[in-house]
């Protein structure tokens, strides 16, 4: 191991132009925008345009390049870039290559990883990881997904939730071995799968759920499973976090959280005792964009100056798996 630190030098965020109020869904489904908004703080979410070529790689690239930009590096410069994602157009290759290609980033490693809502997540621990071990100098990491692309809209237990959008950021070695992750998690519990998936085909459904209306290709949820699972995980993994580095609500500057439903987040920030302004919310304009969101909310707070050089943020994750992370930084 080298006794390096990690510096984010850069990060950039992308979502779709194409508004979906929850009165345009109200007039695709049996829903409202006042049950929406109560049960899930959301008022409307982007979706891309398919037809025009918009996708996962699109956002992706976006959003990587004004990281890149942010940094003010040229895309030749990183060594690594990952991709996380469960909204890829393609297994293979990796969507990851092929951003690796269109911004122009000579040979550097290339791939996508699945750890759904967690993937941001996962990807700035890995990141951290493997410039620390000396391996990699400048790490590009996207979490993204184009959620719309694989709903049933006629679904509203679940179309009614979701959103495209793309985070990304540039990680850099720095000499400070302070800077960087203090603390990470990154855990899984395949016993979950059930509760959140996307079945490819008939066999794939699970057991339960034979005889169902379901739509291959589509992601399946049980939505009061996860969000028992959610509420109590946030907590926990909140607290955790802050005790092992020993650090108090106080010298947190702000805990970025997957932008689940504002019902778990606000479940989670009651119990701990977290101040409203240290919890950021966007899900009222992008819904729940999986592994997008937590990228995004990082971005945002970034450029409206509320995380600076020298704070110290949380990021926080769960998601399908079921996958949970956390990740203590000194940006
Ligand atoms: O990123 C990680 C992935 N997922 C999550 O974090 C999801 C966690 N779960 C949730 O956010 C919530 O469970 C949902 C927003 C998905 C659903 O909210 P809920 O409060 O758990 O609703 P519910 O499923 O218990 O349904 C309550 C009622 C039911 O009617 P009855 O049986 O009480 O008559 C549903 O049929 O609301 C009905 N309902 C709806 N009504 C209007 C369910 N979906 C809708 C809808 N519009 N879209």
């Amino acid at each position: 191991m080298t006794t390096c630190g990690v510096r984010i030098a850069g990060t950039g965020s992308a979502v779709p132009d194409r508004r979906l109020t929850n009165d345009d869904l109200a007039q695709m489904v049996d829903t409202s925008d006042e049950w929406i908004r109560k049960r899930t703080g959301i008022s409307e979410r982007r979706v891309v345009d398919r037809e025009s070529g918009e996708g996962q790689f699109t956002l992706a690239c976006t959003a990587m390049q004004r990281a890149l930009d942010d940094a003010q590096m040229r895309a030749d410069e990183l060594d690594l870039i990952i991709n996380a994602t469960v909204s890829a157009e393609m297994t293979c290759p990796s969507n990851a290559c092929r951003i690796g290609a269109h911004i122009g980033a000579g040979t550097a490693g290339a791939f996508d990883l699945v750890a759904a809502c967690c993937g941001y997540v996962y990807a700035i621990n890995l990141a951290d990881s493997l410039i620390r071990s000396g391996r990699h100098r400048a790490v590009g990491i996207i979490g993204c997904d184009a959620m719309s692309t694989l709903l049933d809209y006629d679904d509203r237990s679940v179309s009614i939730l979701f959103g495209d959008a793309a985070g990304a950021a540039v990680l850099v070695a720095d000499d400070d071995p302070d800077r960087g992750c203090l603390h990470q998690v990154m855990e899984a519990d395949g016993n979950g799968w059930e509760s959140l998936y996307i079945p490819r085909k008939e066999a794939d459904v699970a057991e339960g759920a034979v005889g169902e209306h379901i739509k291959l290709g589509c992601l399946r949820m049980d939505g009061k499973g996860v969000y028992r699972f959610a509420v109590g995980k946030f907590q926990k993994v909140i607290e955790e976090a802050l005790q092992h580095t020993g650090l108090a609500v106080d010298d947190i500057a702000q805990f970025i959280c997957h932008q689940s439903n504002v019902r778990i987040i606000e479940s989670a920030k009651e119990k701990i005792g977290l101040p409203d302004e240290k919890v950021y919310i966007n899900i009222d304009r992008y819904g729940n964009s999986s592994a997008g969101s937590v990228g995004l909310c990082f971005d945002e707070l970034r450029r409206a100056g509320k995380v600076v050089e020298g704070d110290r943020v949380i990021f926080v994750a769960f998601g399908g798996g079921m996958t949970w992370s956390s990740s203590v930084w000194k940006v």
